[in-house]
C-alpha cells in the first residue's frame, strides 16, 4: 500500500515473531508492515521504509537453506535492527561469526551492559533482565561494530555500528518478559530511524474512510453483521465513510447468546442509525436442525442455511456491488504475506453462489486485533461489542450436545448468561479468552427441597489463550465457581448439577463439538 506514514518494514523469518514485533512498533505509533524475506530488495525499498527490522525465527544460520535476505539491503542507507536470528544473520552477512554455543539460553536472563553509550540500550540499567531463546550466538562482531552487552551464553548479546545504522540484539525486545523491551524498539524507531509517530487511531480511521470512499464511489455496499467485534468495527468504519449507501444484514440464527440480537439492533439501528436488515431466521435454522445430533452435520446445515438466507436478502439488494469483509492483517500475513496478498479484490466470498459476484471492501486488512478494538472504541462502539469474546459461527448449536430444541436453547442461553455475568463481575472478562456454558445430552439425579430431580447438568468452560490454537483451562477462583453454580441451579429451570471443564487444548478443543 502507499502510505503517508513513515514505514518500518519487518522482514519475516518466522511469522509469529514478526507479527509481535510489528504490533509493538505500531504501539509506538509508527506504521509497520511485515514483508517476506524473499521479497526483492528493490520492492522493499519501493515502500520507502525509514527503518528495517529482521525478526527472529526458528532456524540456525548454519543449516542448509538457512533463511536469508539479499545483502544489497545493507547498501540502502537505511537503519537495520536484527533481533535474535535476525541479529545473527546481520552479523554473519556483514563479516562476523556465529557459532553454536552448546547450551543456549532460554527464558529470563540477566544481561550486562558494556561500558560506553548505546543507542538502543539507552534505557537499560547496567544489569537488565531480558528474554532469550537461542542455541547459536554471535561469537565475532563484524568490523565497525561495538559490543554493547553480554550474557553468560551470549558474549555478544547486543552490538551496534552507529555510523552505518546497524543494530543487533540477541534477546527479544518485543516480548513482555524483557524489561524495558519497548524502550529498545522506541530508541531504534525514534533515535536511529527518526521515524514520526503518526499511526494513531484517528489516522487509521481517516485513512480507511478515504480509501473506502475512493473504492466505492456512489455504489451500494452490504455488510454482514455477526455480533462480533470485527464485523461491527468494519461496519462502523464503512458507515462513517459512505453513510446510507451501506446496508447491514444481521442473520439472527436463533443460536445466539441471550440479548445479543437486541444489542446489535440497539447499537446499529438506534445508535448509529445504520440501514439494518434484521432477518429473524431462528425457526428456519431450527427446522433444518431438527433431529440432527452429529457435530459436523450441524455445522454444515448452519453454514448452508446461513448462505441461503444471506443470498435471499442480497438478491433483494440487487444494486449492491460491494461486500464488506472483516479480514484482519494476520490473515493476510499468514496467507502469503505483505501486500502480495492484497488480496482478491474481486472474488467470490465464502460459498456465495457464482452469480453473486461482489467487490470486497476490507477496511481492517491492515489492522491487528488490538488495533481493531482501539478503533472500535474510538468510533464509539459499546464496550460489550468491542471486547466481546470470540463466538463460533454455528453459535450455541456446538455447545448443545445432542438435539437442538427451543427449550434446550433457552436453558443454555440462561446458564451462559450467568457464567458471563459472573466473569464480568469478577473483572475477568477481558483476560479470559472465552467463558461459556455447555449443555450435555445426559441427565443426572439430584435432590432439591424434598424431592428427587432428574435434569440436565451444565458444564462451565473457561479458557485462557493467545490465539485459540492452544488453550489452557482458566484457574477460576473457587468462590466464583461456587457463585456460578448456585446461581445456575437456582435461576435456570431444568438444571440440577454444574461441572467445570479442566481440559486444555490439546487434547481438548475449546468448543465441545
Ligand atoms: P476449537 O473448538 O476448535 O475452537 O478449539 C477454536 C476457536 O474457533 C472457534 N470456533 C469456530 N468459529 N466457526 C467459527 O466461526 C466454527 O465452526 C467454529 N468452531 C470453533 C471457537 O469458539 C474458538 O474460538
Amino acid at each position: 500500500m502507499s502510505t503517508a506514514h513513515d514505514t518500518v518494514l519487518v522482514v519475516d523469518f518466522g511469522a509469529q515473531y514478526a507479527q509481535l514485533i510489528a504490533r509493538r512498533i505500531r504501539e509506538a505509533r509508527v506504521y509497520s508492515e511485515i514483508v517476506p524475506r524473499t521479497m526483492p530488495v528493490a520492492e522493499m525499498l519501493a515502500k520507502r521504509p525509514v527503518g528495517i527490522v529482521f525478526s527472529g525465527g526458528p532456524a540456525s544460520v548454519h543449516v542448509d537453506d538457512a533463511p536469508t535476505v539479499d545483502p544489497a539491503i545493507y547498501d540502502a542507507g537505511i537503519p537495520v535492527l536484527g533481533i535474535c536470528y535476525g541479529a545473527q544473520l546481520l552479523a554473519q552477512q556483514l563479516g562476523g561469526e556465529v557459532r553454536r554455543t552448546g547450551g543456549g539460553e532460554y527464558g529470563r536472563t540477566v544481561m550486562t551492559r558494556a561500558e560506553g553509550a548505546s543507542v538502543v540500550l539507552d534505557a537499560f540499567d547496567a544489569e537488565q533482565t531480558v528474554w532469550m531463546s537461542h542455541g547459536d550466538a554471535i561469537a565475532v562482531a563484524p568490523d565497525g561494530f561495538t559490543v554493547t552487552a553480554s550474557t553468560p551464553g551470549a558474549p555478544i548479546a547486543a552490538l551496534e555500528d552507529r555510523d552505518r545504522g546497524f543494530y543487533g540484539v540477541q534477546f527479544h525486545p518485543e516480548v513482555a518478559h524483557t524489561e524495558r523491551g519497548q524502550d529498545v524498539l522506541r530508541a531504534f524507531l525514534f533515535e536511529a530511524c527518526a521515524a514520526r509517530p503518526t499511526w494513531t487511531n484517528t489516522s487509521i480511521i481517516e485513512d480507511a474512510v478515504a480509501e473506502i470512499r475512493a473504492q466505492v464511489g456512489d455504489g451500494r455496499v452490504i455488510c454482514g453483521l455477526s455480533g462480533g467485534v470485527d464485523s461491527a468495527v468494519a461496519a462502523a468504519i464503512v458507515h462513517k465513510a459512505v453513510g446510507d449507501q451501506l446496508t447491514c444484514v444481521f442473520v439472527d440464527t436463533g443460536l445466539l447468546r441471550l440479548n445479543e440480537a437486541e444489542q446489535v439492533e440497539e447499537t446499529f439501528r438506534r445508535q448509529f442509525e445504520v440501514d439494518l436488515i434484521h432477518v429473524k431466521a431462528g425457526d428456519r435454522f431450527l427446522d433444518r436442525l431438527a433431529g440432527v445430533t452429529e457435530p459436523e452435520a450441524k455445522r454444515k446445515i448452519i453454514g448452508e442455511t446461513f448462505i441461503r438466507v444471506f443470498e435471499e436478502v442480497a438478491r433483494d439488494l440487487s444494486d449492491a456491488r460491494f461486500l464488506v469483509q472483516g479480514t484482519l492483517y494476520p490473515d493476510i500475513v499468514e496467507s502469503g504475506g505483505g501486500d502480495n496478498a492484497t488480496i482478491k479484490s474481486h472474488h467470490n466470498v465464502g460459498g456465495l453462489p457464482d452469480d453473486m459476484d461482489f467487490d470486497l471492501v476490507e477496511p481492517l486488512r491492515q489492522l491487528f486485533k488490538d488495533e481493531v478494538r482501539a478503533v472500535g472504541e474510538e468510533l464509539g462502539l459499546p464496550e460489550d461489542i468491542v471486547w466481546r469474546q470470540p463466538f463460533p459461527g454455528p453459535g450455541l448449536a456446538v455447545r448443545i450436545i445432542g438435539e437442538i430444541t427451543p427449550e434446550r436453547i433457552d436453558i443454555l442461553q440462561q446458564a451462559d448468561h450467568v457464567v458471563v455475568e459472573e466473569i464480568r463481575r469478577a473483572g475477568l472478562y477481558r483476560e479470559i479468552w472465552q467463558s461459556f456454558a455447555v449443555l450435555p445430552a445426559v441427565r443426572t439425579v439430584g435432590v432439591m427441597g424434598d424431592g428427587r430431580t432428574y435434569e440436565y447438568p451444565v458444564v462451565i468452560r473457561a479458557v485462557t489463550s493467545e490465539d485459540a490454537m492452544t488453550a489452557d483451562w482458566a484457574r477460576l477462583p473457587h468462590d466464583l465457581l461456587e457463585r456460578m453454580a448456585s446461581r445456575i441451579i437456582n435461576e435456570v429451570p431444568g438444571i440440577n448439577r454444574v461441572a467445570y471443564d479442566i481440559t486444555s487444548k490439546p487434547p481438548g478443543t475449546i468448543e465441545w463439538e
